[in-house]
């Protein structure tokens, strides 16, 4: 099966044992040597009912072949784009395991710049209820490829990224963990995460040397637990050595099957277990997750892709007309920095919610969620054009919320008592301004489905409209793990519910998002990575904005909370923390981050200081009819130009990491014969994100198509240009 325009190439057949066996290139090169596809299944304890383990892995036979093409166009509630083409060809297998007289299915989707297969179980009377043991699903590279990865965790996805060859991985592995999360759970020398993001060495393609930029992911992850990628090198037998650390975190993965014969650079997918350490409890008919595995020689293209959304199903919700783009700031960096708390009172050693009368409790005077706070920052949303107000620490609980393994940690109803939340909705309102709701669930997570309806109604009742929810630390119930087929299943619940009660959702620390938003566009923003957050934790790479399109984003946005101007954080509190960016390179992450909910992160006091640089947030669109991404190299620079939704207007960003970069950006985009206004927020010669942050300079002036801007971006900086049409 070849791909629409014939670039990508997918063969698939069953060996002689009966095993599928599926390889892929592209102009020619092999980006997937033969794989083996297949699953594992479990015992189980009622194997009576006429359940047997027997694997789906071999003795199979294809008993029918389809092919089609699909064509069509579609248009997201909220996107990059205004419309956004499906275009492949499709191959189903299916296959007939004589032995058990079950049958599968192998779905492929071959895409210009991709692929997407998954397996599906038809219902039949011997294939009904079945647990996986593991998904053998394998992606043969065929070289040493350089790997831009995370390190496999079934419970946080809050590193910074490696980048190395995939021979070097394993001794890259314990310097890769996050030890200090607050949920680690890592489970092997080479198990790292998706979405991963890969560059070949360079070959001749059509004649010129080029390297094939390749990204592995899934895609409508639902009722499935997430898949990690373990590399099956010689040396896979010892993958039950402790790494180490003085975390309990370690999960040594079961000595692993003599399958599959180690092969080098070979991938083989880990999914996440559960509390009873299987992976999946599945009743037919069903379906796994698409596997994914995009590529090109034009690193662009792997940010322009749309092959995960087109994965997903179509929207699920008939009224989608509450659901909207959001700029917000909030009462939120200077807990993040230390500054002052989300929790109330140092009186008590523990709090159980419904001991505490909070109307006699002393107050320890530090509590940022209070009514004079919030106002402040409602007025200053509404200055200067912000649509909503993030208040965390507003409802009690936070004295003790943390790693207790405590269950009752929230009710998610009960403000502090220094939180008027119906004055406080009132005035937002009064001034055009909504406030945008927290629950930190504190994992505990059949404490937030126990909540959930009440919490919602009190949502609505003051008319709150999306939540922020949060995921901090280990899964209660016990045992039970991030990224679990469970743990998914709850987050669809939450996104479902809220979805119900025209609320939307922006989960932190729930699993890396695999496209959902398509089906369902309340969810309009995820952490699932290292945020912006981790500038007050000690910092993060200045090239970690340059990686993070290439992986994170993949799957849908991420609240990455830019915005932070005032990067020396001590310049205002006792932390010693700083942002590594510059100003200029802030504003940029609000185009090369792309999401429809955007944060301006730092403090309104911090912005009034440079007040004509924050006329980009102010000005900045977050929804989209075009982009084009210009330049892009992964952990080096992204370039984009995207013209905001509804208008004739562009803005452009470019982000580059600690080595600086000279930006190109030809204005072939603009409509021809037209002026633009052009406001260019740049790097100042002499700035650097190290010593000189602050240095940016402002450049007006008139500009049309056809004109090219060499625009100069600092180490760690950047640059914004809005083009607002004549
Ligand atoms: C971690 C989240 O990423 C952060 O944004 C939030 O403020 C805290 N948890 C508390 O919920
Ligand atoms: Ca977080």
């Amino acid at each position: 099966m070849k791909s629409p325009n014939g670039n990508i190439e997918l063969k698939f057949s069953v060996n002689p044992n009966g095993r599928p066996v599926y390889e892929m290139s592209y102009k020619g090169k092999a980006v997937v040597k033969p794989s083996f596809l297949g699953l594992e299944l479990a015992k189980d304890k009622h194997a009576s009912k006429g359940m047997k383990e027997t694997d789906l892995m071999d003795g199979f036979t294809i008993a029918k072949e389809e092919t089609s093409t699909f064509d069509e166009t579609w248009k997201p509630v909220w996107g990059e784009t205004a419309t956004i083409r499906n275009h492949y060809n499709e191959y189903v297998a299916e296959l007939k395991q004589q032995a058990t007289q079950r049958e599968i299915r192998i779905r492929f989707r071959v895409y210009d710049d991709g692929i997407g297969f998954r397996y599906e179980f038809p219902q039949q009377k011997e294939l009904n209820y079945f647990l996986i043991k593991e998904e053998r699903s394998e992606f043969a590279m065929a070289g040493d490829h350089t790997a831009w990865w995370l390190p496999g965790d079934y419970d946080t996805q809050e590193q910074e990224t490696q980048e190395c060859k995939l021979s070097e991985i394993r001794n890259r592995m314990k310097e890769a963990v996050n030890w200090g999360n607050s949920s680690v759970a890592v489970f092997s020398e080479t198990g790292v995460q998706t979405s991963l993001q890969m560059k070949s060495d360079a070959m001749d393609i059509n004649g010129e040397r080029r390297s094939l930029y390749i990204n592995i992911h899934e895609a409508a992850c639902a009722d499935y637990a997430t898949m990690h990628l373990e590399l099956v090198d010689a040396q896979t037998k010892a993958l039950t050595t402790q790494l180490g650390g003085g975390s309990n975190a370690y999960t040594p993965n079961p000595a692993p099957s003599p399958w599959p014969i180690p092969k080098p650079f070979t991938f083989v997918s880990h999914l996440t277990p559960d509390a009873t350490g299987l992976k999946g409890a599945m009743q037919t008919p069903c379906e796994t997750p698409w596997r994914t595995v995009m590529v090109s020689d034009d690193a662009r293209d792997m940010l322009s892709s749309n092959l995960i959304l087109n994965l997903n199903e179509p929207c699920a919700l008939e009224d989608v007309s509450w659901i909207h783009p959001t700029k917000y700031c909030g009462v939120w960096w200077e807990m993040i920095v230390g500054k002052s708390n989300w929790h109330y009172t140092d009186d008590f050693p523990s709090i159980k919610l419904d001991q505490i009368d909070w109307t006699k409790v002393k107050p320890h005077g530090r509590h940022a969620a209070n009514n004079e706070k919030v106002k402040r920052y409602i007025d200053f949303a509404a200055k200067n054009g912000l649509d909503e107000v993030l208040v965390e620490g507003w409802n009690v609980g936070w004295e003790d919320w943390a790693n207790m393994w405590k269950r009752d940690v929230f009710d998610f109803v009960t403000p502090y008592p220094d939180f008027d939340i119906k004055m406080l909705n009132d005035y937002a309102h009064s001034k055009g301004v909504r406030l945008l709701m927290h629950h930190e669930t504190s994992s505990s997570t059949q404490n937030y489905e126990r909540h959930i309806k009440e919490a919602y109604e009190l949502m609505n009742k003051y008319g709150y409209d999306a939540v922020k929810t949060g995921y901090v630390g280990d899964i209660i119930p016990r045992g039970d793990h991030h990224y679990s087929q469970s743990m998914n299943n709850h987050y669809l619940y939450v996104v479902r519910e809220a979805a119900k009660h025209h609320i939307m959702v922006n989960a932190h620390e729930a699993t890396r998002p695999t496209g959902l938003c398509r089906t369902y566009p309340n969810l309009v923003g995820n952490e699932s990575a290292r945020g912006t957050e981790y500038e007050a934790f000690g910092g993060s790479r200045p090239d970690h904005t340059c990686i993070l399109p290439f992986t994170r984003l993949q799957g849908g946005p991420m609240d990455y909370t830019p915005g932070i101007f005032v990067t020396r954080l001590s310049e205002w509190s006792d932390n010693t923390s700083w942002a590594r960016i510059t100003i200029a390179g802030s504003l940029a992450l609000y185009l090369t981050m792309y999401s429809p909910l955007q944060m301006a992160a730092d403090l309104p006091e911090n912005y009034e200081k440079f007040d004509d640089a924050f006329q980009f947030i102010r000005d900045v669109a977050c929804d989209w009819d075009d982009s084009r991404y210009l330049e892009a190299e992964p952990a080096d620079y992204i370039t984009v130009a995207r013209k905001a939704k509804g208008t004739d207007n562009w803005f452009v960003g470019g982000k580059c990491d600690e080595n600086g970069h000279t930006a190109v950006v030809k204005l072939d985009f603009l409509d021809k014969g037209r002026k633009y206004d052009c406001t260019i927020y740049a790097d100042a010669k002499d700035a650097h994100y190290e010593t000189n942050p602050q240095a940016y300079t402002i450049t007006r002036k008139v500009v049309k198509a056809g004109q090219t801007l060499r625009i100069p971006e600092a180490p760690g900086g950047g640059f914004a240009i809005s083009l607002i049409a004549k």
